[in-house]
């Protein structure tokens, strides 16, 4: 049978208000705590995956360019995982286009497992449930697991080492007044990736044991502000928690961070502009990229204080973005399927 089976996916960045920062299985990619995002509409991967005999070996295209055996080979581990669930052994095709900069700590590596593992359940017809798939795309990358759901959603610990007891959910369609504005302070990949940081923080810092009980204290909380859609109350936990997890960086062994002088600029501008009223609030990843939390009404007015300090295409604004969805080769959702 000559039969070749494909499909292409877009899938939206997410960036997480309670971070995941370890974890305490690296086979299974099963996290130290739970975590809680923000899914972006702005910030987004396409996918298309082609399994056919037709094709001699395992290739991965990244923005147009043929990657090196080194990242293919680590794609190609995680398609595995998929071939054994399908008993489908076909050589894959796999052409990504990242509309996000590439290991900038902008979670190129959430909406680029997120948008594979969609494809491939749509192109291997694995129908699985995103709470089921989102068991598999932590395997290629944490943080994608909440990038298989729309608005806010959170990815769970679970428990001991059972894979099936870690995966995400939607916990609210952020169908409200909620938006992020990113401020670009350097899109150029960063020195140390955000798998590596998070392992040398557990083996080397002290103050890593606080973590864990911190993340559970925060997530509550969270929750609580989001029934209530209290956005200031969810910015100021949000805002500490992601401080906090720099502070692990800072007190590992040797110390390290993704803090840049525009970094602290765009940090000291956020509290100025909440002084002055507005409800406005940062968090920032594995990468000098500082986000804002805020009413989407507000971010018109945010963004026009910034451009004080930074150029308009350093600003990128965003309303919350949905769940994966499948796409035709010209990037337009088709959305009949
Ligand atoms: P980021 O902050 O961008 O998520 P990470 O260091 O966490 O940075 O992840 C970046 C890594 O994710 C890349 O080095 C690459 O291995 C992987 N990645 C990024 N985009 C894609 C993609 N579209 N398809 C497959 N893998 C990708
Ligand atoms: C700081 O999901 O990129 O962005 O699971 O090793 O691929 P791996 O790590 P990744 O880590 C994300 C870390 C973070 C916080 C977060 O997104 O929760």
């Amino acid at each position: 049978m000559n039969h070749q089976y494909h499909s292409i996916y877009r899938a939206h960045t997410n960036i997480a208000l309670i971070k995941y920062w370890g974890k305490r299985d690296q086979e299974l990619y099963l996290p130290m705590t739970s975590s809680l995002s923000l899914t972006l509409e702005s910030l987004y991967t396409d996918t298309k995956v082609l399994f056919s005999p037709n094709l001699k070996n395992d290739t991965f295209t990244l923005n147009y360019q043929k990657q090196s055996q080194e990242e293919t080979k680590k794609i190609i581990r995680f398609v595995d995982l998929f071939r054994k669930e399908s008993g489908i052994h076909l050589p894959v095709s796999i052409e990504s286009i990242n509309h996000v900069p590439t290991a900038a700590g902008l979670a190129s590596s959430a909406s680029a497992f997120a948008a594979l593992s969609a494809a491939i359940n749509d192109a291997l017809q694995l129908n699985f449930s995103s709470e089921k798939l989102s068991t598999f795309s932590r395997q290629g990358s944490g943080s994608s697991t909440r990038s298989l759901f729309g608005g806010l959603a959170m990815w769970h610990r679970g428990y001991g080492h059972h894979s099936d007891s870690s995966y995400a959910e939607e916990i609210d369609s952020a169908d409200w007044d909620i938006g992020m504005l990113i401020v670009v302070i350097n899109s150029q990949q960063k020195k140390i990736s955000s798998r590596i940081g998070m392992q040398h923080t557990i083996e080397s810092s002290p103050f890593y044991e606080l973590w864990p009980r911190e993340v559970e204290q925060d997530l509550d909380q969270m929750l609580q502000a989001i029934k209530q859609r209290d956005i200031d109350a969810m910015g100021r936990i949000a805002e500490h928690n992601a401080m906090k997890m720099h502070a692990t960086m800072l007190a590992a062994n040797p110390s390290f961070n993704y803090f840049e002088p525009k970094t602290l600029v765009a940090i000291n501008k956020v509290q100025q502009m909440r002084d002055q009223g507005l409800s406005c609030y940062y968090t920032m990843d594995a990468g000098p990229n500082v986000k804002i939390l805020c009413p989407f009404s507000q971010i018109e007015q945010i963004k026009k204080i910034l451009m004080e300090d930074f150029n308009e295409d350093q600003l990128i604004i965003s309303l919350p973005g949905r769940a994966p969805y499948s796409i035709d080769s010209l990037g337009q959702p088709l959305e009949t399927r």
